[in-house]
């Protein structure tokens, strides 16, 4: 069978995204906008007020009493187990009892006629405690003998004698930030009771399976009674991977007692205390090279603040691990991850996973030694590069290393040499404005680590009037998957996309999914997709091919199908399979190939393959302030053979803005008794239009295409880019360096606020 026909939609070309139009129109459903039955009531949670502390009192009477209120509730309303950690671990309650262990943690909730009832009823609570001792970061936890949320991980190759023989050595600590998600659409479950023990839950999750089996075990009925259904979310940015589960089960809770819909919608400032984030890190490292700038080894040790709970602690501070070495080869290594528990809210998933708090060390010590040296950062760069051959800290080989041709273009269009040594003179003259500039790789896994995640399964219906419904496993938060997908579709049936309609992600059509997360959306349901597609045209072609008696190679299906010398258009065709009985729907799967790892020995292939990239940022200073500006940024990034360049360029962008935010104006401050002081855009401040690079050129490798064989040679886009700007970051440290003429790294810790720039200056003044 073969196709030949021009498709509109197809893979590789930049259709618009589906929602485009909705989304800036104002019609796009989000969970909150959809209709409401009559009679649905409001949930909201009743929070902790201690960082730790044993609860001796808890009077709930005011707060029945509040007006509009229908229920109150707490721990021991809950049926099954009181337990929501995406783990097994069961250290994760729903409600905190008889211990809180961080300032803001759920203890109750109240389901009133209004969100605004249940809202001030909350505050009527009476809850008094035994205040327990407490630490707040990561450095304080492993002083007080916190210990871990987790299992820490090691991992560990080549021979550690080589950083006492090494002719140089240096050693530093960086502290990196964390980062709230800052979804425009904040977390949000509106349940629905059916008939018996069934419950929907509507909900903006990128882990609808998860929500399931929590609300399953949390109010003791299987599987089979809870659809978890999720159309589509404003932003998850892997802060809907695990956390919306409290919001689910709450609501769902609260309709099955009281028999009516139940929506919970925390407020912004609520959402910004009860959600994990970003893990901050603190990272001590120490790294032997020598004159050449060659690293020979680097050790170091990676403390995480986690939060109260393991969450997906593990797996995030596994990931820092993974990509500690960013792009360079370390022929000795040691690294030690030290997931601390600390009495703040768990944190979670941040596009990146933990990833880029592992890149940044890289470049620091690259950095680090370019200063020592009096070298351009870049050379150091080349010269410790990853050559095909050699292996990870985890000992996967690397195969496919493509940066020494992203970096050779990129100092090209943005004419890096040239643009340096004007940042040289410029400064130079000795000014108020001072410049930096920088050029950065990134090389990021691509799989889940947990090897079984990486699974999917889509559902394809064709009906007999030949329009399409298309289902997968995975979720839409904005990056286009479910566009890519419809691509793939297309494609594959040659039809028009505009035959295709996308359908909201439902347990009932794809059960047991992974979460929409690590960046491989599309690798695995764009997969599954393709398979369902191959199972109908096998059919279809077979069909066509019997009732005319030629091969089925002689059948090709698409707008116009033609069977031997006949054509006919697509419904027609698909009419006439219907009345022979053709089964005209298709469950498609597909599971990642080659991948393995052992957490053990610290050994495997976790990543089917790395995406790459480089990006080039030029900063400008002002030293009495500790201001500052991107001039221009230039970004040349590996996506394989798109399968839509318009939204991967998107991707990009995004990412780049939203890893400038981490580095540079995100900052999250929790008061002496643990109350986080920034939850809200008044104090927490995301990148505005207004800092965009003055100058921004985005451009995508289009030479690239992935060895693998993932779904039409493209890449994993989602996260990578998120790492291209620590670029901004070190041009931002050059500047600051320029006051002591380079002879030093100033050593700015993220994010490099205004603030942290000034003393920066002024500490080399
Ligand atoms: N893009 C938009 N617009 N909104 C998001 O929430 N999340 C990011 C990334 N890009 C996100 C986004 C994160 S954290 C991940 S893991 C990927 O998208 C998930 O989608 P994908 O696997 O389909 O790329
Ligand atoms: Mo993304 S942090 O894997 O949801």
């Amino acid at each position: 069978m073969k196709q030949d026909v021009f498709v509109k939609g197809a893979a590789h070309t930049s259709i618009i995204h589906d929602s485009a139009v909705k989304h800036v129109t104002g019609q796009a459903d989000y969970t909150d906008d959809l209709m409401m039955p009559e009679g649905t009531l409001h949930g909201y949670l009743g929070l902790s007020s201690v960082a730790h502390g044993r609860i001796t009192t808890m009077d709930l009477d005011a707060v029945r009493k509040a007006p509009g209120v229908h229920l109150v509730l707490t721990a021991e309303d809950i049926p099954g187990v009181n337990d929501i950690s995406p783990n097994g671990l069961h250290d994760d309650p729903v409600f905190a009892t008889p211990e809180v262990q961080f300032l803001g943690q759920p203890i109750f909730a109240v389901i009133a006629e209004t969100r605004d009832q249940a809202r001030r009823a909350c505050q009527l609570a009476r809850v008094e405690y035994d205040e327990l001792p407490f630490s707040l970061d990561a450095i304080a936890a492993r002083d007080a003998g916190m210990g871990y949320v987790t299992k820490p991980l090691k991992l560990a190759r080549g021979d550690m004698a080589e950083m006492e023989s090494a002719p140089k050595k240096l050693q530093g600590r960086l502290t990196v930030g964390g980062q709230e998600h800052f979804y425009l659409e904040s977390q949000i479950a509106f349940a629905i009771p059916g008939e018996d023990d069934e419950v929907i839950v509507n909900t903006s999750t990128q882990h609808p399976s998860e929500v399931q089996h929590m609300v399953a075990h949390v109010l003791d009925i299987p599987s089979n009674a809870v659809v978890v259904q999720v159309r589509r979310m404003g932003g998850g940015f892997g802060g809907k991977e695990s956390q919306m589960n409290v919001f689910c089960v709450t609501a769902a809770l609260a309709a099955k007692k009281l028999k009516r819909p139940v929506k919970v919608r925390p407020d912004r400032d609520d959402d910004f205390q009860i959600t994990g984030k970003r893990h901050d890190f603190v990272i001590d490292y120490s790294c032997g090279y020598d004159e050449t700038g060659k690293i020979h080894a680097v050790d170091a040790d990676f403390y995480a603040r986690c939060g109260f709970s393991a969450d997906l602690s593990g797996p995030v501070t596994d990931r820092a691990l993974f990509h500690a070495d960013n792009a360079y080869y370390y022929p000795a290594v040691e690294l030690r991850s030290h997931p601390m528990k600390t009495n703040t809210v768990s944190n979670t998933a941040f596009r990146g996973f933990g990833g880029p708090q592992g890149v940044i060390m890289a470049e620091r010590i690259v950095e680090d030694i370019a200063y020592a040296l009096r070298r351009d950062p870049l050379e150091i760069r080349k010269r410790n590069l990853y050559e095909n051959g050699q292996l990870t800290p985890y000992h996967q080989e690397v195969e496919d290393q493509i940066l020494p041709r992203l970096f050779e273009e990129l100092e090209a269009s943005s004419d890096y040499h040239a643009r340096r040594q004007a940042v040289l003179d410029f400064n130079a003259r000795g000014g108020t404005i001072r410049k930096g500039i920088a050029l950065t790789p990134v090389k990021f896994g691509i799989s889940f680590t947990a090897t079984w995640y990486n699974q999917a399964g889509a559902l394809i219906h064709i009906y007999s009037d030949g329009s399409i419904h298309l289902n997968h496993g995975g979720t839409e938060m904005g990056q286009g998957l479910n566009t890519k997908v419809a691509q793939v579709v297309a494609e594959a049936l040659g039809v028009d996309i505009g035959r295709i309609r996308i359908t909201k992600t439902t347990t009932e059509k794809v059960p047991n999914t992974s979460a929409t997360a690590a960046s491989s959306g599309s690798d695995l349901n764009g997969m599954a997709a393709l398979n369902a597609c191959e199972q109908l045209l096998a059919r279809l072609a077979t069909f066509a091919a019997e009732t005319r008696g030629i091969a089925p190679e002689q059948v090709s299906i698409g707008e116009t199908v033609r069977i031997g010398d006949e054509n006919l258009p697509f419904a027609d065709f698909i009419r006439s399979a219907y009345l022979a009985r053709v089964q005209l729907s298709a469950a498609g799967f597909y599971k990642t190939p080659k991948i393995h790892w052992n957490r053990d020995t610290g050994r495997g292939r976790p990543f089917y393959y790395y995406a790459y990239g480089a990006a080039c940022a030029e900063v400008s200073v002002d030293t009495l302030t500790g201001e500052y500006v991107v001039e221009r940024a230039d970004v040349l990034h590996d996506v394989g053979r798109s399968l839509n360049p318009a939204l991967d360029k998107g991707q990009v962008e995004g990412a780049f803005i939203q890893g400038m935010g981490w580095l540079t104006s995100e900052e999250l401050w929790w008061d002496a008794k643990g109350r986080l002081r920034t939850h809200a855009p008044s104090t927490y401040k995301i990148p505005l239009a207004s800092d965009r690079p003055k100058i921004f050129n985005v451009a995508l490798a289009d030479w690239s295409v992935n060895r693998e064989n993932t779904i039409k040679r493209s890449k994993a886009v989602g996260e990578p880019p998120f790492m291209l700007p620590i670029c901004v970051f070190q041009a931002l440290n050059m500047a600051v360096a320029s006051f002591n003429d380079y002879r030093e790294n100033p050593r700015i810790d993220a994010p490099a606020t205004p603030e942290r720039v000034l003393m920066a200056i002024e500490n080399l003044r």
